[in-house]
């Protein structure tokens, strides 16, 4: 229809056309935001061309709109063992699963965001890309599988992408000047401050306090940073993003092992700068990741590298208990440091969720940090930004900070109850939940589950709770503190115990929350929340997993896990 108004009206003078133009969908599945990110990029360059955009994040998505859509671009991240962001699950099943429709109307684009330090990089991605194919949708442009450092890549595809998607969209009705204010086009994202992963803030620790017992087997830190004069807001639910540089003895070893010096000049991301410069700030010498090994082993000519890098089991064995820099330091080599830089990385931001509200604590941030600290080939090995924050980074210094929003973990109004599962540092949202509905006077009732392995070394946070608890603000305490006694016992061993009362909160309406360890505990928590729908519900198997599917897409279920 829309075709044929262009050809009769005459191109732009025909303004109801506007009404029909064709809208290129973005949808953004993100786990961290870096989809979000790339999304809200294309839109730009694609409103630059005169398109019509309309970008949303794919957990708000309305699956029965897709056989409708004509133009879609899906940005995806690929979390965990393969697994969609969270944010995606719900399209993802809709997508695979029974009722997916027959999509011969749709023309699409994937872009992948991954890490090539997981097995199945950017799966989330392919799949998308494989299954809108069978569904008999029309692939205008191959997906883009790309790695932590996707910049130049996102964007090269960017515009490869658009260059195919532009003419047909404009064949079918999008281009004129009244399109470009088609409300969608103005986005949903809204800025909400001038900082971002591209442009931190530098704001100051101002707490630095082991919140764990000297004798316990974890160092968990809690953090309080303050934002005077940034200007940055967050609610909770939202994470924050940390930049930090690696620790000097971790440069020194790396200059060592490569015979380097650190005053060398060299080009990295267009500027020109010392290596040592490079080294402490800008580059990955922690997480270890695939693609070090194989340029590495080209550079410094090492065959038994090569051989590693080209067999992936063997190259993820090798990789398990290594930082990026013990690759360099096990295999000393003399190469330049230009060389050098081009083998590693760009170093990431990490996440932390929020631990705190501002309605409570004004122009600070706080977070609750798990210390990655092991010993591995005769040293002692820190964590980037944990040990940085906990042991590097002086009361009163700067660190550079961004907020990265979450409106999939998010509390419901005030009279709406909620349910918390946060064993370990999956705590910290929650400690920002307690804290907003305290102040807020909110008359929900709230009821917290948390674990870890003893209480006496590792209840974070014990007296705040225990003062929440006395004065209502908990309704309910639940903690699994796994080690006091002969036989492990996890949150989710309590949540069963309490089956019937969380099952009577969930169909009184209570919004469930999950935060902390997505690889083994969101899922134990998963199965036994199945069980409890079966038991005390009476539902089938299949009927308590769509119980479950229905909570998700209602937002009434929401996961916030690494
Ligand atoms: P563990 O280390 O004693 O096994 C926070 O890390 C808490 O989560 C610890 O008490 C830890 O117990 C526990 N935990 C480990 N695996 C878990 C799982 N699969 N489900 C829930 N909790 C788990």
């Amino acid at each position: 229809a829309a075709n044929a108004q262009f050809a009769a009206g005459g191109a732009i003078a025909a303004a109801p056309a506007a009404q029909e133009a064709a809208t290129l969908t973005v949808l953004y599945a993100s786990q961290t935001g870096n989809a979000k990110g790339v999304a809200s990029k294309i839109k730009a360059a694609a409103e630059s061309r005169g398109l019509a955009v309309q970008l949303q994040d794919i957990a708000s998505y309305k699956t029965n709109a897709l056989a409708k859509e004509k133009f879609l671009i899906i940005v995806a991240s690929t979390y965990g063992e393969g697994e969609p962001p969270e944010s995606a699950v719900s399209f993802y099943k809709f997508l695979f699963g029974k009722k997916a429709p027959k999509l011969p109307e749709l023309q699409f684009a994937v872009l992948g965001l991954g890490d090539t330090s997981y097995e199945f990089f950017c799966k989330t991605a392919t799949d998308f890309d494989s299954q809108l194919a069978a569904l008999g949708a029309k692939r205008l442009h191959e997906p883009a599988l790309l790695d932590v450092d996707y910049g130049d890549g996102a964007k090269n595809w960017q515009e490869a992408a658009l260059d195919v998607f532009a003419p047909l969209l404009k064949a079918s009705g999008a281009g004129s000047e009244k399109v470009i204010a088609w409300p969608g086009a103005t986005g949903t994202a809204g800025s909400h401050s001038q900082y971002d992963k591209q442009n931190p803030a530098t704001a100051e620790l101002s707490v630095n306090q082991k919140i764990t017992a000297r004798n316990s087997t974890k160092d968990v830190r809690h953090i309080e940073i303050s934002l005077e004069g940034t200007g940055l807001t967050y609610q909770p639910g939202d994470a924050l993003g940390v930049y930090f540089r690696n620790a000097p003895e971790l440069v020194a070893s790396v200059l060592a092992a490569t015979g380097l010096t650190g005053s060398e000049q060299v080009e990295l991301s267009g500027k020109t700068l010392t290596l040592q410069a490079a080294l402490t700030d800008e580059l990955e010498l922690t997480q270890a990741y695939p693609s070090l090994v194989t340029k590495y082993a080209e550079v410094s000519n090492n065959a038994e590298l090569q051989a590693l890098g080209a067999n992936k089991d063997a190259l993820r064995a090798y990789l398990a208990d290594k930082q990026s820099a013990d690759v360099i330091v096990q295999n000393p080599a003399n190469i330049s440091a230009q060389q050098l830089v081009d083998s590693l990385r760009k170093v990431q931001p990490r996440l932390y969720s929020i631990a705190s509200s501002q309605a409570e604590v004004g122009e600070e941030v706080h977070l609750t940090v798990g210390v990655v600290r092991y010993d591995a080939f005769g040293s002692t090995h820190l964590g980037g930004a944990s040990g940085f924050l906990a042991e590097r980074l002086a009361e009163g210094e700067a660190v550079k900070v961004f907020v990265e929003h979450n409106d999939n973990f998010r509390l419901p109004n005030h009279d709406t109850p909620v349910l918390m599962i946060g064993p370990g540092t999956g705590i910290a949202p929650f400690r920002a939940f307690l804290q907003e509905r305290d102040n807020a006077g909110a008359t929900g009732q709230n009821w917290l589950f948390f674990g870890n392995p003893h209480f006496t070394r590792d209840f974070l946070y014990q007296v705040e709770l225990q003062d929440y608890l006395k004065r209502g603000v908990l309704t309910h305490l639940d903690v699994a503190f796994s080690r006091d006694q002969a036989q492990k016992v996890y949150v989710q061993d309590k949540l069963t115990a309490k089956g019937a009362e969380v099952w009577s909160w969930l169909q009184q309406g209570a919004h469930l929350y999950i935060c902390g360890d997505g690889n083994r505990m969101a899922k134990d928590v998963h199965q036994a929340l199945l069980h409890i729908a079966q038991t005390h519900g009476g539902l089938s198997a299949e009927a308590a997993d769509e119980y479950f599917e229905e909570l998700r897409a209602n937002k009434r279920y929401q996961k916030d896990v690494y």
